[in-house]
């Protein structure tokens, strides 16, 4: 099982991530946790490019090709070899990132960047994708450190990001992308989004509660 917590800087990704990873493990489950861009020495190299050189002009063609390289990496040195022996994998980001990022956000071509970078995942994409979805304001209000590259680029930015991911889940099933995806409340308390999340994954995989 492949599973993807995605959603604008600042939805609370990282706790939600933790507890899932948890909740996982007590059932027995083995988890394999990646974030992308990074954990492999590619894309951890181009994790730096783009997040940390903010000395750099990216295009966002660049920036497109950038994260889809890191992520095709990923899926051949880690994601599937952690399929292949049985691991639930869980991911911090995929393809859905970019096409809202690089595509919606932009007026970039989201349903290119769906095909390219489905394309270079050799077709593999995540199962289950939770949008972790917050008004931009009060995302930004929960970062209370330095902006990285992507986070400098300003709120009217971050407010398409955040229209961008609702209208890929309403694009979804037209531009024929697989697996499931949900949209979670992240104004909930921390509590109520994992109640929420862990329900629509045993809903859609009961197998993953069996302790
Ligand atoms: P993230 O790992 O969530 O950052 P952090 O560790 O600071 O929470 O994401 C890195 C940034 O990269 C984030 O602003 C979103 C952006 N991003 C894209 O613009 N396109 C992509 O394809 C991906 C995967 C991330």
């Amino acid at each position: 099982m492949f599973i993807a917590v995605d959603g604008g800087d600042g939805a609370g990704k990282s706790a939600q991530i933790a507890y899932l990873t948890n909740w996982l493990r007590n059932r027995g489950r083995q988890v394999a946790f990646f974030r992308d861009p990074g954990d492999t020495p590619l894309g951890d190299a181009l994790r730096e490019i783009l997040l940390a050189r903010k000395d750099l002009a990216i295009c966002s063609e660049a920036e497109t090709a950038l994260f889809m390289a890191a992520r095709a990496q990923l899926v051949r040195d880690k994601i599937r070899p952690a399929l292949a022996i049985g691991q639930t994998v869980l991911v911090d980001r995929f393809l859905l990132s970019t096409a809202v990022y690089q595509g919606y956000a932009v007026d970039g071509d989201a349903e290119t960047i769906w095909r390219l970078g489905t394309h270079l995942t050799g077709g593999l994409l995540p199962d289950v994708t939770f949008v972790l979805d917050c008004p931009t304001d009060v995302a930004f209000g929960r970062i209370n450190r330095s902006r990285d590259r992507i986070e400098s680029k300003g709120a009217d930015f971050h407010r398409r990001v955040r229209d961008g991911f609702l209208r890929a889940v309403d694009d979804w099933k037209r531009l024929g992308v697989p697996g499931k995806v949900f949209v979670v409340d992240a104004t909930q308390t921390p509590e109520e989004v994992s109640a929420t999340i862990v329900e629509r994954l045993q809903d859609e995989a009961p197998e993953l509660a069996d302790a």
